[in-house]
């Protein structure tokens, strides 16, 4: 096991009627700016229940975060921060409304020309407003890790946040907000967590048994969740699992103490700049061909993997990784999420070479756990996945 170091000070208040414990989490003289996405929560009954719980706090409002929070419109949220005097972010949502939340909390007290170079220059986020999150969809993490991933349409990038100081405060988990998710979103969230696991499990082995074996209890979770979940959204039972199971598998707990990859959200991240694809289903387009591609380095963790989430007993370390890749994509399949680029878009030609190509002019030498794959590589990852 590799040496860490590991601090969440993130606060989760997890269960039925959670969201009313609110009033007691914010602070009581706040000036607290809600922020949210296109509209959901207005038709589900969240925003009632926070508003009810916010009776006593001074509270304005912003809407409007898309899917993929994109950059300009985060920076008007920034703007009414400054003009108001805002001192308490409340994100209403999920993985986009909490990031895009994120970045405002950083770049209010961002002091440089443009709070681009905070994301562009991939420079830690030390310090953020303090921020708490009602999460609505159960996927990212992010209401439990110091991760954001903004989009900047103008030049289609799409790049991650990262910094001790976007950890939230505190994070509401509402099992019960999980009724109104169209089933598209279930699987998505779904599929994302379970890739979360994958990249910072499918590395080389490093003796790290208990990290080892919380992760395969994640995915073990999702695979055996999955069909009561997508089934029936109010089944709480399924719902709990599946929600809690989503904020393990990223808020840094897994990852201590054994290396992390990362390379298929890099390659996935590209795809969603370039055709607007949802986050998790580009990752579903990369992986088959990732782990196929890094067979030899990876193929000890994914025989474990299918050894041990799979119970495939037979056979070389080689046929069990093989098995494992087959079984991921399987599961991708059963919530019904296409694994290949061409059947997200017919202009996929080109795809891997401009990929690559951005890679090279940001300077990203070697991705992955070993820091070995290039460029090139990345480009013959991304034609595998046509
Ligand atoms: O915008 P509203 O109206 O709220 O609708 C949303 C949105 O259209 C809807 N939705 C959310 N909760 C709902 C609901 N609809 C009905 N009932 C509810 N209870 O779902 C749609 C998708 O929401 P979004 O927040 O975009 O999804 P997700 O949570 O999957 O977040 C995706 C974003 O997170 C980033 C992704 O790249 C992407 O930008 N990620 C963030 C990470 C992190 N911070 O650690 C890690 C991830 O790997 C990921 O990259
Ligand atoms: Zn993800």
């Amino acid at each position: 096991m590799n040496n860490f170091e590991y601090k969440n000070p993130t606060k989760i208040i997890f269960g039925k009627e959670s969201i009313a414990k609110l009033s007691k989490e914010v602070p009581k003289d706040a000036k607290v700016l809600l922020l949210y996405g296109g509209g959901s929560i207005k038709k589900n009954g969240v925003y009632e229940q926070v508003k009810k719980a916010l009776a006593k706090h001074e509270v304005l409002e912003m809407g409007g975060i898309p899917p993929n929070p994109e950059y300009e419109v985060l920076l008007k949220a920034v703007e009414l921060v400054k003009s108001e005097n805002i001192t308490f972010l409340l994100a209403v949502g999920g993985g986009s409304v909490i990031d895009g939340t994120k970045f405002i909390s950083a770049a209010a007290l961002y002091e440089g020309e443009s709070a681009w170079d905070m994301v562009s220059s991939q420079k830690p986020a030390m310090q953020g407003m303090p921020f708490g999150s009602v999460l609505t969809l159960p996927a990212t993490g992010s209401e439990m890790n110091a991760g954001a991933v903004i989009t900047r349409k103008e030049t289609q990038e799409k790049l991650a946040l990262m910094g001790p100081g976007l950890f939230p405060v505190f994070s509401i988990l509402d099992p019960e907000v999980i009724k109104s998710i169209p089933q598209k979103q279930i699987a998505n969230g779904l599929a994302d967590a379970f890739t979360h696991v994958l990249e910072q499990y499918i590395t080389y082995p490093v003796d790290a048994k208990l990290q080892d074996r919380f992760a395969e209890g994640i995915m073990q979770t999702l695979v055996e969740t999955a069909p009561a979940i997508l089934k029936d959204g109010t089944d709480y039972t399924a719902a709990a699992n599946f929600m809690w199971s989503c904020t393990m598998a990223l808020n840094g707990l897994i990852s201590q103490g054994v290396p992390s990859d990362w390379a298929i959200h890099m390659m996935g991240h590209e795809l969603t700049a370039m055709y607007g694809i949802d986050h998790a289903r580009t990752l579903a387009i990369i992986c088959r061909s990732h782990y196929t591609y890094n067979i030899e380095d990876k193929k000890d963790k994914l025989a474990q993997l299918a050894e041990r989430v799979w119970n495939v007993q037979t056979g070389s370390t080689e046929e069990k990784a093989k098995a494992a890749i087959d079984h991921i994509e399987l599961f991708f399949h059963s919530l019904g999420i296409p694994t290949k680029l061409s059947e997200y878009t017919d202009s996929y030609e080109g795809t891997a070479e401009r990929i690559a190509e951005r890679f090279n002019q940001r300077g990203w030498k070697g991705i992955g756990e070993r820091g070995a794959i290039t460029p090139e590589g990345v480009k013959e990852i991304v034609k595998m996945s046509y």
